[in-house]
């Protein structure tokens, strides 16, 4: 665990029915709403749980992508893991190479309490392996992509987790979200 102040870690991705996060394209309308289709749920638009994020986490392929799109994540503090020279393009965002868990423990938990990993498949895996996950969010969309990238790989590991909260939306994407047992921690 953390020294310092209790930080929490949570793995956040949207994911398809059928458990992709991205196509083989990289192309993102799978994401977009179907519009209102669930009348039983919520239109919140998740702006306080966004206002209460410290710093992102990002794999250098997630970083390159959204660099691309437009970036999602505004002013808020942003660590890319790379082993490359990347150019720096934004004041907010800074690159770390190295080990996960040092990562975790030295560099992020004694500034931030509740920092987000945003992917992708690749990072949020190697956190999960080295059971450096919190929490994770998932927002499932209501679509099947049929192929593209898988959020969860074999990570060779078993672990239980504990449902904290579901929201369901009225555009019928739902928001799970799981928690660590404390035992483990
Ligand atoms: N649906 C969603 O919510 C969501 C969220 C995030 C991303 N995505 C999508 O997912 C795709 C990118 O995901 P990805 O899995 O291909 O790549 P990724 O996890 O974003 O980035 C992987 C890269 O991170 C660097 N890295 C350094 N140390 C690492 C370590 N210990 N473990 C893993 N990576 C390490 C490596 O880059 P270097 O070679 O630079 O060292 C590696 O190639 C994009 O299409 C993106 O748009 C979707």
């Amino acid at each position: 665990m953390s020294s310092g102040m209790r930080s929490t870690v949570t793995l956040h991705v949207v994911s398809s029915l059928d458990g992709f996060i991205a196509r083989t394209d990289n192309s993102v309308s799978w994401m977009d709403s179907p519009g209102d289709i669930y009348p039983k749920g919520v239109t919140d638009d998740g702006a306080e749980v966004i206002q209460s994020i410290d710093c992102y986490v990002l794999g250098s392929r997630t970083y390159e992508h959204a660099l691309q799109l437009g970036w999602p994540y505004g002013d808020t503090p942003t660590v890319v893991i790379t082993k490359r020279e990347l150019p720096s393009t934004r004041k907010s965002v800074e690159f770390y190479s190295g080990d996960l868990k040092r990562l975790v423990d030295e560099v992020l938990a004694p500034r931030y309490k509740n920092i987000w990993l945003v992917g992708g498949a690749a990072l949020g895996q190697s956190f999960l392996k080295l059971g450096l996950v919190d929490e994770i969010r998932l927002m499932i969309a209501p679509v099947t992509l049929g192929n593209g990238l898988h959020l969860f790989g074999n990570s060779g590991m078993e672990q239980k987790w504990l449902l904290k909260n579901v929201v369901a939306y009225r555009n019928g994407f739902v928001d799970l979200a799981y928690r660590r047992p404390p035992t483990d921690s």
